[in-house]
């Protein structure tokens, strides 16, 4: 059986789509391997946004952006992601090429702190506003465990309510019906 590689295909897509000096968010910063990654795709005169909920992940993030020397260029934010207008000032707003959400919980964590759908959903409606046309909105869904199930259910059908009329949409499965999904969508 061939193995599918979730966050190799959203850092595949992410190369594709990023250029130097370009812009991104990672909605769920968690251990930060995303941001870092990000981090390196926009390059120095980039910038990252990443967002947690929990101070710890934040901590463990900023710790790894530190080793790769990327830290200036990565703004690490303890707050929802349903907030992220409230830490993007409107005028840097322009140049948001790629957003990231990588749904569910910490790994190795606490398995309670997870995304929930009505934040997660609010979310993903502000970050189309704010992505750049032709970005890249990337979302890791989880439906192994039952939040994860439901927010999988409930992302896959707003994203069909909303009528966001993408350029492009890849929805990549892994060969097991629980394990994680990859929806992304082109602006
Ligand atoms: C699967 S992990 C993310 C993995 C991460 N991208 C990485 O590269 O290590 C999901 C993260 O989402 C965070 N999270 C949960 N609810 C959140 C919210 N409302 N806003 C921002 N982050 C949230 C969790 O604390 C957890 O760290």
């Amino acid at each position: 059986m061939h193995f599918i590689s979730l966050t190799q295909t959203t850092h595949e897509f992410i190369n594709a789509t990023v250029k130097l000096g370009d812009k991104a968010i990672d909605a769920t910063c968690g251990n930060g391997h995303d941001t870092l990654f990000l981090a390196k795709a926009v390059g120095v005169c980039g910038c990252v946004w990443s967002f947690d909920i929990q101070e710890s992940a934040l901590f463990i993030a900023r710790q790894r952006l530190i080793e790769a020397n990327v830290l200036k260029r990565v703004h690490l934010i303890c707050d929802s992601h349903e907030r992220m207008e409230h830490h993007i000032m409107p005028e840097s707003r322009v140049g948001i090429r790629v957003i990231v959400f990588n749904l569910g919980y910490l790994p190795g964590g606490n398995k309670q702190i997870t995304t929930k759908v009505a934040s997660t959903l609010k979310a993903l409606k502000i970050s189309w506003q704010l992505l750049e046309r032709s970005g890249l909105l990337a979302v890791v869904l989880y439906p192994g465990h039952a939040e994860g199930l439901l927010e999988t259910q409930s992302v896959l059908q707003a994203v069909e309510r909303l009528q966001l009329q993408p350029s492009r949409v890849e929805h990549v499965k892994t060969p097991s019906e629980k394990g994680p999904q990859g929806l992304y969508i082109w602006k």
